[in-house]
């Protein structure tokens, strides 16, 4: 298998998947679809809709009803993106390699078209869940969406890590801002995938442990690529995290520390993804190869 050219494909895949279901720009409103657009359109990895492929492939057929759901978790994580990146917020200017949505079009379009993209998300998830042929399936994955985006999720874990900006934080309460801020997004792909291929009760939770690791790793390379990388490479500025006071693996272990964490959680991800009797050898190999990416 040529991993960077399967890699590749699915990466094409999914921005095609994303294409059938944005908005047009049209109406008195378009700018904010414009915005909206223009944030998505910005590229960035497509890993969440990727995990989301593969997972399901693990557990059974990877068939048109995901699509809308793959779409929606996207259109989730970018939303999360653009406020993140709100001067209320970590307050950057560039993202995907280019302006962020609020320097491009002003800051109320910045909070506007992140609420559009969130709110989108759930009605491209909903119309998913009216035309799916298994209709009991997909609502419980909108539900798992919902759970996984919010207050339980990703958006609880950005409350805690805003609320502890230039604090001390012990490595507790920063897993814990980790695991919302990043796993639970990346827990809802795998979760959602799996649920839309019928896999068992039993299979969800620990696909979701899975996730939990492979997004604390996630997590501890992007606070990694912070202080190591460059702005040309990213696509986002280095040293934001420094410039806004932030306890990372990095401030509490230092760069080498927290390369062996990611080590460890990715080894944990994958020593329970092998307990499965069903086997996805490209997942596996993503997963390994986010040890050492470089974006
Ligand atoms: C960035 O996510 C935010 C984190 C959770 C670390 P990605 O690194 O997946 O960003 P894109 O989607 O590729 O731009
Ligand atoms: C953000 O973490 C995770 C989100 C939920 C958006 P960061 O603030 O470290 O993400 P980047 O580095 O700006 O992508
Ligand atoms: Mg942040
Ligand atoms: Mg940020
Ligand atoms: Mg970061």
């Amino acid at each position: 298998m040529d991993f960077r050219k399967e890699l590749a494909s699915r990466t094409e895949y999914v921005n095609e998947v994303l294409d059938m279901f944005l908005p047009d720009e049209e109406g008195y409103q378009k700018t904010v679809f414009e915005a909206m657009n223009y944030s998505v359109h910005a590229g960035g990895k497509r890993i969440r809709p990727i995990f989301m492929m593969e997972s399901a492939k693990l557990f059974g057929d990877f068939d048109y009803q995901l699509k809308p759901f793959m779409a929606a978790i996207e259109f989730v994580h970018t939303y999360s993106l653009v406020h993140d990146d709100l001067p209320a917020m970590d307050n950057d200017d560039y993202r995907r390699g280019q302006y962020t949505t609020h320097k491009k079009y002003g800051h109320s379009m910045g909070i506007l078209a992140g609420d559009g993209l969130l709110n989108y998300a759930f009605e491209t998830a909903t119309a998913g869940v009216v035309g799916a042929k298994d209709k009991d399936r997909a609502a419980k994955a909108l539900l798992v969406l919902g759970t996984k985006s919010g207050a339980y999720g990703m958006l609880g874990g950005q409350v805690v890590d805003v609320e502890n900006t230039g604090k001390s934080v012990t490595k507790e309460q920063l897993d814990f801002i980790y695991e919302k801020k990043t796993s639970a997004l990346i827990e809802a792909s795998f979760m959602v995938g799996a649920i839309m291929a019928g896999a068992s009760e039993d299979e969800v939770n620990i696909i979701e442990r899975v996730a939990r690791n492979i997004g604390l790793a996630f997590q501890i390379q992007d606070d990694i690529l912070d202080v190591t990388s460059t702005t040309e490479v990213l696509g986002k500025p280095v040293l934001s995290d420094e410039k806004n006071e932030k306890t990372t693996y990095v401030t509490l272990y230092g760069v080498e520390k927290a390369r062996e964490y990611v080590k460890k959680y990715t080894e944990e991800a994958l020593e329970l993804l092998d307990t499965f009797s069903q086997k996805n050898e490209f997942l596996k190999e993503l997963i390994v190869s986010l040890i050492s990416r470089e974006k």
